[in-house]
């Protein structure tokens, strides 16, 4: 896969694209970043990127031109079919695991990064395929939101994980938040793993995460249950936690 990022730091990339399974991604060339500094594609003595906005208000919005001249030049040559190309901005869709698995089929995404109080509605309009938002906060730009992507989508290239460390278990990935794991030690400060881990009995585990699972999101992300189709005796355990807890 091949992700080309336009920002206005590209420097803010560096270190976090060179750790763990990012760094791995690139390194078997499962992932190719490029990072584009929008202010090369400026034509002023100044570098300018950005302008007062029409109509008064504070802050400064980010100009069309040097956006719009950096995209066509990347997708200039290249088969842009379908290609993604994701605006990241606190008014976007918000970012869930669905769609980072949609976006991990694709061959090649743009992401642009925005900055400053906005960018210029025409890149909305006329550049962007998509508009995400990673959660209803506001950052002081889309890189950190670039990286947060860029890190959920390339752990489901085929491939960049191990079988080890299989994402198939992942909170979200089945529509339920992931049930509780430890490890050695068997007790630690009187605080013990729970016998069931122990006993070796592969169904009875399987069963008991699935219910762990299903009760850890019962009780933090009810909301969650909406999407997921339960069975009875599924349903019960939720309904006879409730009643334990009443
Ligand atoms: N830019 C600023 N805030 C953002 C957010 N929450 N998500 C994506 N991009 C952003």
């Amino acid at each position: 896969m091949r992700i080309d990022i336009l920002c206005l730091f590209p420097d803010m990339f560096i270190s976090p694209f060179e750790q763990s399974i990012i760094k791995r991604a690139k390194e078997s060339n499962l992932l190719n970043i490029v990072i584009h500094d929008i202010r090369d594609y400026t034509h002023d003595s100044h570098h300018t990127v950005d302008d007062y906005p029409y109509g008064g208000g504070p802050g400064m919005v980010l100009k069309p031109e040097p956006i719009f001249e950096l995209a066509e030049t990347i997708q200039h040559g290249v088969d842009t079919g379908d290609m993604p190309v994701v605006l990241l901005t606190p008014q976007g869709k918000l970012l869930t695991q669905k769609i980072v698995r949609d976006l991990a089929l694709q061959p090649h995404l743009m992401l642009i990064c925005g900055h400053y109080e906005g960018i210029d509605e025409r890149v909305h309009e006329h550049l962007a395929t998509d508009e995400i938002s990673i959660g209803d906060y506001v950052l002081s730009g889309g890189e950190l939101a670039a990286m947060v992507m860029v890190d959920a989508i390339t752990r489901l290239i085929p491939g960049v994980l191990g079988s080890e460390e299989s994402a198939k278990d992942d909170s979200h990935s089945n529509g339920l938040l992931e049930y509780p794991q430890y490890t050695r030690p068997e007790t630690y400060r009187s605080w013990s793993v729970p016998s069931i881990l122990l006993s070796g009995n592969h169904e009875k585990i399987a069963q008991w995460r699935k219910r762990q699972s299903i009760l850890r999101t019962a009780t933090r992300r009810p909301e969650m249950l909406q999407q997921v189709i339960l069975s009875c005796e599924e349903k019960s355990w939720i309904s006879e936690r409730s009643l334990n807890q009443n």
